[in-house]
């Protein structure tokens, strides 16, 4: 696969970690806290958590999913309440202030309010202070005690198993958005996912389809020692709640941005809605914006034996076949179905307009760019298999080895099982992102140097033994091996990061 040289704006940075480090005064503070503040506060957040249950429980009563609420006194009164309640919750947390900064628009101008960085579980400060729907999975409703509070702001549920869930929710949103004021307003974290805060990800267009005006909303945790942020890789949610309530003072600052009313143009094009949204909000929080969206967090975050070591090819073949919609939610047996057919192929390649056919897909200029990514030798033609390769390590980054076999299953000998060193080479090639691999550590640990062949059983087991197979069995351009000597604790795991 080719290298894709002009790299979208700060992929190379992975901001789905977080690395908490600790001075030793930070570590003495939070020991101390540990056994004087922290079980005092614990206790009078679930005791505030409780009590806010029966009113959420019984504002939910005879209530209709489709319906907003009417207003009547005695939900004015529940609002009141738990309000309240939910202030002294934050208040017992360590949230003794919480400043909010601008103006928020009355439901009736402003259907949407788009609250970035997503970051945190506390990020549902503010949506206790104004007490707006999310979107959220239906699985939340079910959570003990927490499920019924959401459940009280009326959030769009997101139906993960149904099949047409994204259309789904996206009407939802657009059905209360256009009620006038009816239903209450809704936030939505256009991110998608949790990061560091070192950046904005690109947003998803739900936000914006609707084309309606939209108020951006900024959050701010001020604190020095970030306690909060709850990442992919990095402390878990205990973790969190137990450190955050270990600090003396936890400082969040919200601040309501103006009005944002799409042009005509932005109207038509959800995606530039968002992107220009998002400028705004990057421009006010200070952050730069880093081009990675909710289904690269994979990608970037491939592990174990075969981790993806450079991710920039893999990143920008996954957007374009995003943008074609290539890709399918669940494991089915399409891409199976796809390798079957390639296999029939029997190496021969394809031009383009052969390449559209077999995908059943128009020539576009999107599809032009996924076959020249594949296109080695510049004759305008490629081996699908690569691209089914490609297509699978982006599909399941985590699950390598289902991609392994799959790729084996297009170029094995249908005899023996064996493929030959050079095909092993490009699958790995294109899996790990790298260039030039060569074998000879491999078949030296195989004690088998004469042979240079392999079948999947013998790999598999190698590859099990190793843990870090990649650096350990191949050579291959930019090996971490030539620029590091600590190479389990500096290359495993990070060597994606390296050119920071
Ligand atoms: C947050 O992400 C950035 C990359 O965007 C990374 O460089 C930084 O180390 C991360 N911060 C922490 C505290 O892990």
């Amino acid at each position: 696969m080719k290298t894709y040289n002009s790299q979208p704006a700060g992929t190379s940075r992975n901001p789905f970690v977080h690395e908490l480090k600790f001075t030793m005064t930070d570590k003495i503070k939070i020991g101390l806290m540990s056994v004087t503040v922290f079980p005092v506060r614990l206790l009078l957040v679930s005791f505030f958590m409780l009590l806010a249950w029966p009113f959420a429980f019984t504002a939910a009563l005879g209530r209709s999913d489709l319906v907003p609420d009417p207003q009547s006194w005695w939900r004015r009164l529940i609002d009141f309440c738990l309000r309240v309640i939910m202030r002294a919750m934050w208040f017992c947390g360590g949230f003794h202030w919480i400043k909010v900064k601008g103006e928020r628009a009355p439901p009736s101008e402003v259907p949407i309010l788009t609250v970035a960085p997503h970051s945190s579980y506390f990020d549902a400060i503010p949506v206790t202070v104004t007490m707006c729907s999310i979107v959220t999975k239906l699985e939340s409703r079910s959570i003990p005690v927490w499920g019924t509070l959401i459940s009280y702001i009326r959030p769009v549920f997101v139906f993960r198993s149904d099949q047409h869930s994204r259309r789904k929710t996206v009407e939802e949103i657009k059905r209360r958005a256009q009620s006038g004021g009816k239903w209450p307003q809704i936030m939505i974290f256009p991110e998608g996912t949790c990061t560091n805060r070192s950046g904005l990800i690109l947003f998803k267009a739900g936000a914006f389809i609707p084309g309606l005006p939209v108020q951006p909303v900024v959050l701010r945790y001020l604190n020095k020692l970030d306690t909060f942020s709850w990442t992919w890789h990095g402390p878990g949610a205990l973790k969190i709640l137990w450190l955050t309530l270990c600090q003396p003072h936890s400082s969040v600052e919200i601040e309501f941005l103006p009005v944002y009313y799409p042009s005509m143009e932005e109207r038509e094009n959800p995606a530039l809605f968002a992107s220009n949204v998002r400028k705004l909000m990057a421009k006010a929080l200070e952050v730069p914006l880093t081009d990675l969206s909710f289904d690269d967090r994979e990608i970037i975050l491939s592990r174990g034996p075969l981790q993806i070591h450079d991710c920039s090819s893999l990143l920008h073949f996954n957007q374009l076949v995003c943008r074609l919609g290539l890709k399918t939610g669940t494991r089915d047996n399409m891409l199976e179905e796809e390798a079957r057919r390639t296999t029939k192929l029997q190496g021969d390649r394809l031009g383009l307009e052969d390449f559209a056919q077999f995908l059943n897909l128009p020539v576009t200029d999107t599809l032009r760019q996924v076959h020249n990514l594949f296109d080695q030798a510049g004759d305008g033609k490629i081996d699908v298999r690569h691209y089914i390769i490609a297509l699978s390590t982006v599909q399941w980054p985590h699950k390598s080895m289902d991609s392994l076999k799959l790729a084996f299953k297009m170029y094995e000998n249908e005899d023996s099982g064996e493929i030959t060193e050079d095909d092993l080479a490009v699958i790995l090639e294109i899996m790990l992102g790298v260039k030039e691999v060569e074998l000879s550590p491999l078949f030296l640990q195989l004690q088998a140097s004469d042979r240079r062949k392999i079948t999947y059983d013998e790999l598999q087991c190698l590859i099990k033994q190793r843990p870090h197979f990649s650096v350990d069995c191949l050579n291959f351009k930019d090996h971490p091996r030539s620029d590091c000597t600590g190479r389990l604790q500096s290359c495993n795991g990070q060597s994606h990061n390296k050119d920071d």
